[in-house]
């Protein structure tokens, strides 16, 4: 069901990923949701797994409705223009699975290009309400070797960037039993209602990086008669 904001309310929608819904990273993802709303925001937690039922990304020109939508038939659509585009804040949370994000987030962000292509008749306007959001990322993880998580932040960090995203906050808690996190000495289910109680104030930088997407890379491409189009969005 779709956040029902009192006027003014900020919406966090925490976007979870673990198939262990008494484990570690939706611990910490009740424990922001719990900080996000005594701080006075509106705040809601999504199961990827269960929207995105109907599986993985296809090959999107041969899957896709004739109107140009996504022919997927679960739940990711409506979380996608009910909670998604409405959101103020997106919080990513995963288990660190081989040393980076779960299938299902990935799927997730797989299947957003289904959203996000120019061939979507509503893609400008997920585009455009997806960008300036801010983005935090929850991971439990078993290891404590500090580098363990780094290409799954890095990932976010390009994501984020990709998305004119501001990413303000990560919290790892340590932990491999279900709800262990909650042991960790570092309390990072403390950080976690922190970071949702402090999401819309957190510092962040003005690091923008970025490139030219003309869809395809090389002009030779662009003047071969390749099927092209001017968005910066692949028409996958
Ligand atoms: C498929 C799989 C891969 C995993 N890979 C890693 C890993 O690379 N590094 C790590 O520290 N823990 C790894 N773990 C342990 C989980 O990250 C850890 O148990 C975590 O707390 C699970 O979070 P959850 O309770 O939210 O599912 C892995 C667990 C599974 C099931």
């Amino acid at each position: 069901m779709a956040l029902m904001p009192e006027d003014g309310q900020r919406r966090v929608l925490v976007l979870g990923s673990s198939p262990r819904h008494d484990g570690n990273s939706w611990m910490l993802t009740e424990a922001l949701i719990g900080g996000a709303r005594k701080a006075g925001h509106a705040a809601e937690a999504v199961d990827l797994g269960e929207a995105m039922s109907g599986g993985m990304l296809r090959d999107c020109r041969k899957c896709r409705q004739s109107n140009g939508s996504c022919s997927i038939d679960d739940s990711l659509e409506r979380v996608v223009y009910e909670q998604l585009a409405n959101a103020d804040a997106l919080v990513y949370a995963t288990p660190l699975y081989w040393y980076g994000m779960s299938a299902t987030l990935k799927n997730f962000f797989d299947r957003m290009i289904c959203y996000m292509s120019a061939s979507n008749p509503r893609s400008t306007e997920v585009v455009e309400k997806l960008r300036g959001k801010r983005v935090a990322l929850l991971i439990s993880s078993e290891e404590r070797y500090p580098a363990s998580p780094m290409s799954l932040i890095l990932q976010i960090q390009e994501i984020s960037r990709y998305m004119y995203q501001p990413f303000v906050g990560v919290v790892q808690g340590f932990g491999n039993k279900r709800g262990e996190v909650q042991y960790d000495p570092l309390d990072p289910v403390g950080a976690a209602a922190k970071l949702g109680a402090d999401i819309f104030d957190l510092y962040h930088s003005d690091y923008q990086v970025d490139t030219d997407r003309p869809n395809a890379v090389w002009e030779e491409a662009r003047q071969s008669g390749l099927d092209l189009d001017e968005s910066p969005y692949a028409d996958i």
